[in-house]
């Protein structure tokens, strides 16, 4: 028998309260597949960043992209500030960021001591909108960043004519939207390199892990030496310059690998339930359903609407509601320009008003067409 280890304090109380039937909004998809390539993991005694598995998942992962190299990592976070830094952004540099994110967006910018530049995002997609870039381009900008935020692409093709014309690179943050697509390129292939995250959460896991995909071979490389401490792989303990451990485990791998067998299953799980949210909320007046704009394709990492007048509750008056209920949501990021290190005097609008409305709705591949409809029963109870 396992031992049954004691939860963390908050976390006993969070879960000791949840009714047998409460709905997360998210919980990660592991099964027989992801234990016993763990299992193989632990007997073969490569249990750190060497290990076929790495190597196995960068390969798959960056094939499913359509892009030629995979870079895995210790995270989506570390991801980020890899591609960056490799790319040679630092102090007196600008890269222009939605402020509607996920923290690790600017703060990876950061990171590098560059300055991040909040760009206001489409009401639609709720994704860095072009102009923003261009109203916002200086001399020091040698970046932009643009969030595949919950899962539907950013405007890839204007954002690249406009990097092209002023040569910026490109960094994908791609944590949330593994297989999404602006055109017939998958998130990872359109533009320099890309982030992906593996948290728990996303669409599929490694636990904690990230990678990155690129097209430049060269810069494939660059990365996997920063990864690595910036040791030259024909040059043992010999340091070129200051890298870093941001390197992935082989157990993490393994659980990718087995992961990436059910991608393809887990995105049109995630597709057929938007499809049934919106089924199941069409009409109500005061919810704003998601979009899927022409020419993309949306994987609905977190399925979200916005929440306004006319609907009687507010979104912060929803999120209790539907917690009595049995029902788990999320508000959207607050406005990274709100925040206390990159507080602004004057936020991004539209990034404000979305912030303020969007909410996350339990969004796993594993809920069933019952828990869809209980959840959009439950918004039809409140709007009255
Ligand atoms: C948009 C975005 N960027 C970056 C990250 C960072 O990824 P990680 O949590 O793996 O460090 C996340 C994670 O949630 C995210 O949502």
């Amino acid at each position: 028998m396992p031992t049954q280890l004691p939860l963390l304090p908050y976390l006993e109380a969070e879960t000791s309260q949840r009714p047998a039937d409460f709905i997360p909004v998210y919980t990660p998809w592991l099964g027989d597949r992801e234990a016993e390539y763990v299992l193989e993991a632990v007997q073969s005694g490569w249990i750190s960043s060497l290990g076929k598995y790495v190597v196995q998942f960068e390969e798959e992962f960056s094939r499913f992209c359509g892009a030629k190299c995979g870079v895995a990592t210790s995270n989506g976070t570390t991801a980020l500030h890899l591609a960056m830094h490799a790319l040679g952004i630092g102090p007196g540099d600008e890269v222009i960021v939605p402020a509607l994110s996920f923290v690790a967006s600017a703060n990876t910018v950061v990171y590098t001591g560059a300055k991040p530049v909040f760009a206001d995002v489409d009401m639609e997609t709720w994704a860095l909108l072009p102009e923003e870039v261009e109203r916002l381009l200086s001399p020091r900008t040698k970046a932009v960043m643009p969030v595949h935020l919950y899962g539907h692409p950013a405007p890839m093709g204007e954002i690249r004519a406009i990097a092209e014309a002023h040569h910026l690179w490109i960094v994908e943050d791609a944590a949330e939207a593994h297989g999404a697509c602006a055109g017939d390129r998958r998130t990872g292939n359109l533009g320099h390199v890309a982030a992906f995250s593996f948290f728990a959460n996303k669409i599929i896991t490694t636990g904690e892990g990230g990678l990155l995909t690129t097209n430049d071979e060269a810069l494939a490389a660059r990365l996997r030496m920063l990864r690595d401490h910036a040791m030259p792989p024909e040059k043992r303990y010999w340091h070129e310059e200051i890298g870093f451990n941001y390197r992935m485990t082989n157990l993490q791998a393994a659980v990718g690998v087995a992961q990436m067998a059910r991608i393809d299953e887990f995105i049109a799980r995630k597709r057929r339930i938007a499809e049934l949210y919106a089924e199941g909320l069409a009409g109500l007046p005061g919810i704003t359903l998601p979009v899927e704009k022409p020419g993309y394709t949306n994987v609905f990492w977190m399925y979200s609407v916005l929440i306004d007048a006319p609907f009687p509750l507010t979104r912060d008056e929803v999120i209790p509601a539907l917690r009595q209920r049995g029902i788990d949501s999320r508000p959207f990021f607050h406005p990274l320009d709100t925040l206390p290190p990159y507080l602004s005097e004057t936020p991004q609008p539209q990034a404000l008003a979305l912030s303020r409305t969007g909410l996350n709705l339990p969004s796993s591949p594993r809920l069933s067409d019952e828990q869809v409809d209980r959840i959009c029963q439950a918004f039809r109870d409140l709007a009255g």
